[in-house]
């Protein structure tokens, strides 16, 4: 077996009500003023009220940043920073999705470290230490709560990653009430999307290993049996539990052995389209899984009775079709749009995808295959007109 190094957080806390005793995770961090980092739509809907409330009665003072916006602007890095140095807050704590959770952790850089926000961008590059750091995942997707990344869009259609053990939370609270609400559409493409970061880890070319190879395994189980539950019935709380757990592991699967071309080819699409991450991501996974066979069969193969619950026999070719075909089944069935056209994506628009996803080399490189422009600019033509 290939040496392998693994890194995760140190703590977890997975159980409905624990956002509700985010006091106790506070207090052993020596946090009494933390910033609490949110979305207005949370505030809305009345998530963020008896979270912030349950801090206070048990004596803390949390400070609200509401403002956060989705695929978060540097902005709102920005803005979050300049009101917990203002408040002079002794931690962070996100309560949201992946842009709430990426805002908080970068946060946590900027004011409990020196650097500049433009001199964290890229792979290790945050050099200081952080304020303590929580959190609470609203959506069953991203799995930001368990990744050293965060993800901040930096231009029209450009977002820049920072990458560091640093971001690894001192802890990730999983409390499922929260997205009990979640809307189906939402809990659709972020479900869709948690589930590719679990085929993509399991077929990442480097830095699969036995760690991440169980997460990503368990994860596709956990995923594949409750997405269409948690769709169409949201106040489920079983499937809400399963969801928001696999897409937890899947995070950590990821963040070991990172994600491919269903990501590389995601991103211009969310680019130019402003189209949600999961979205992206399910519109292209099939014709890329079609794509990666020829290299990937015997791992998809293995991948295949996961998604659909029950023994698939035949060859590896013939169980990579069935995984294929049970995730555009699966797609269907969670109401996303089957192709690129029913998006809205102009057909025109094909080669300049092509070529901007030939700039996320950092994905590329842990595609099973190879992928020119010219196999991404048949990918999307494949994803244009969905399957034959
Ligand atoms: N850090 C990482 O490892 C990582 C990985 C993948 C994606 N991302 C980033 O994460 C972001 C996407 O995050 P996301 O998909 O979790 O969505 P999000 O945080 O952008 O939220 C999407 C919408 O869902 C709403 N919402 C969230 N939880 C809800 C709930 N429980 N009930 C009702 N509405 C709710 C929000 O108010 C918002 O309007 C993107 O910026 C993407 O680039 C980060
Ligand atoms: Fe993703």
């Amino acid at each position: 077996m290939q040496g392998f190094e693994f890194n995760t957080v140190r703590r977890i806390v997975n159980g409905g009500g624990s956002a509700l005793q985010l006091a106790e995770e506070c207090q052993r961090l020596g946090v009494a003023r933390p910033l609490l980092v949110t979305d207005p739509g949370l505030v809305a809907i009345g998530l963020v009220g008896p979270v912030a409330r349950a801090l206070e009665d048990d004596g803390l003072a949390p400070v609200l940043f509401d403002q956060v916006r989705e695929d978060p602007p540097e902005a709102t890095v920005l803005a979050a920073a300049e009101c917990g140095r203002r408040a002079e807050v002794d931690g962070v704590i996100a309560v949201g999705g992946g842009s709430s959770m990426d805002v908080a952790k970068v946060v946590a850089v900027l004011l409990g470290g020196h650097q500049p926000l433009a001199e964290l961008y890229g792979v290790g590059n945050v050099a200081g230490a952080r304020l303590p750091l929580v959190l609470v995942p609203t959506t069953a997707g991203t799995g930001s709560e368990v990744t050293p990344v965060a993800v901040i869009t930096t231009g029209e259609t450009t977002k820049a990653g920072v990458s560091s053990p640093v971001l690894l939370p001192d802890v990730a609270v999983l409390d499922a009430d929260l997205t009990l609400g979640l809307p189906p559409v939402v809990t659709a493409m972020t479900g869709v999307d948690a589930m590719v970061h679990a085929i993509e880890a399991y077929t990442s070319r480097h830095q699969k290993n036995p760690l991440s190879d169980n997460l990503a395994r368990q994860a596709l189980v956990l995923l594949s049996r409750n997405i269409r539950i948690a769709v169409h019935d949201g106040n489920n709380r079983e499937a809400r539990e399963a969801m928001l757990l696999g897409a937890c592991l899947a995070g950590q699967a990821f963040a070991n052995a990172p994600v491919a071309a269903v990501h590389a080819l995601a991103y211009p699409l969310g680019g130019h389209y402003h189209l949600p991450h999961g979205l992206t991501n399910s519109l292209v996974l099939p014709s890329v899984l079609e794509f990666n066979a020829p290299a990937a069969c015997e791992l998809y193969a293995e991948l295949a009775e996961l998604v659909t619950g029950e023994p698939v026999s035949g060859g590896a070719e013939a169980r990579t079709g069935v995984l294929i075909d049970a995730l555009r089944t699966l797609i269907d069935d969670v109401a996303l749009p089957p192709t690129l056209e029913k998006a809205g994506v102009d057909e025109g628009d094909l080669e300049m995808l092509a070529e901007d996803a030939m700039l996320q080399q950092r994905l590329l490189v842990n595609n099973p295959r190879d992928v020119a422009y010219d196999d991404a600019l048949a990918i999307y033509r494949a994803a244009y007109r969905g399957a034959s």
